[in-house]
């Protein structure tokens, strides 16, 4: 079982990334073999950004990723631009991905609605990277939030269409997506998932928040006019709250509604905050201590590249050849 999942390098990772994400990731360690985790740096060229930052984040993310429980003797930790046959292959996929998949995007879709500078090729093509990230090592599973779900899933489609163009040479991956906590909220507008982009910073708890600060947040999370803790369609401030505390207990959502039946939304918030503030503390410790040593970062990063791109040349190399690219081998 050989699994993959990417990461767009930002300094601002969020409960919502923690939670959907990077947790599932610490998990998967030991059922990957090898688990394979990649800092996309060449996907945030896609959007407006900054050379200098953008070198920065990376280390801020890798740093982050360690801090979490990732262990570079039981994963493999990169930076994708240090792999270049991820681009290349994704020159090759392009062939065989339709530009209508591409245009019924969402997320390419909400960007080019936010986008008030220029809209790139770049954010249009991602998705055709991305499928690239994973199909370039064969993964069979690819843990993400459910944002990234459509991505995966063209990500298979484009496996498909190229095994039935060119003979079979791409594993179809299967997205793996957390039962609860595949969606965190926006505290703030609990109708929106939270995100490093949004209007209010009130509305995202960030990994490295102070406890103070977390507690501030989650405090003054909105809920709604009535005083019971349980799930419904009508109650998104609260049934959010109830996942993320279920996934940072690790107890089930029903568990939480029973404790917490009749306690009213006061103490509700005061142990989400506090059980928040557990979770996170060793987290933003450990961070404080790696994120220093760039030298340190960068070896780690570079030994990942190493291993990453055994695996992937030999897959890229297949496709080109099937594909009557270059000489025959
Ligand atoms: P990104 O920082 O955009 O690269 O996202 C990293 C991972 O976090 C992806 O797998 C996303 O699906 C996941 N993710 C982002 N926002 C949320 C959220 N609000 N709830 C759960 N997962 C999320
Ligand atoms: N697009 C993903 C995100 O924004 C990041 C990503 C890039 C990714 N390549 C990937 C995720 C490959 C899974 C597999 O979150």
């Amino acid at each position: 079982m050989r699994i993959f999942s990417g990461i767009q390098p930002t300094g601002r990772k969020h409960l919502g990334n923690y939670i959907g994400a990077i947790r599932q990731y610490v998990e998967g360690q030991d059922r990957g073999d090898p688990a394979i985790y990649c800092v996309v740096d060449l996907h945030a060229l896609t959007v407006p950004f900054d050379p200098h930052a953008l070198r920065e984040h990376v280390y801020d993310t890798a740093a982050m990723l360690l801090a979490a429980g990732l262990d570079t003797d039981r994963c493999i930790l990169f930076r994708q631009s240090d792999v270049p046959e991820h681009t290349e292959l994704t020159w090759l996929l392009s062939s065989v991905t339709a530009h209508g998949d591409l245009n019924r995007m969402h997320q390419f879709k909400e960007k080019t609605a936010r986008q008030r500078e220029l809209v790139s090729a770049g954010l249009f093509i991602y998705p055709i990277l991305m499928a690239a990230d994973i199909l370039a090592y064969n993964a069979h599973e690819v843990p993400v939030g459910d944002d990234q779900r459509q991505h995966v899933e063209l990500a298979r489609d484009i496996a498909v269409r190229f095994n039935e163009r060119f003979g079979e040479t791409f594993v179809v991956p299967e997205v793996r997506i957390p039962e609860v906590g595949a969606r965190i909220m926006d505290l703030q507008d609990p109708s929106s998932k939270m995100s490093t982009t949004s209007a209010s910073p009130a509305g995202r708890v960030l990994v490295l928040d102070d406890p103070k600060t977390i507690e501030k947040k989650v405090k003054s999370a909105v809920t709604d006019s009535g005083s019971e803790v349980r799930r419904a369609p009508d109650k998104a401030g609260i049934s959010n709250l109830i996942s993320i505390l279920s996934v940072v207990r690790g107890v089930e959502p029903e568990q939480v509604e029973s404790e917490f039946d009749g306690q009213g939304y006061g103490a509700f918030k005061t142990a989400v905050a506090e059980a928040v503030v557990e979770y996170l503390a060793p987290v933003r410790e450990r961070y404080e201590e790696i994120r220093p040593d760039e030298k340190a970062l960068e070896k780690t990063l570079e030994k990942g590249a190493e291993r990453a791109h055994a695996i992937a040349h030999p897959i890229v190399d297949d496709a080109r050849r099937v594909m009557g690219v270059g000489p025959a081998a």
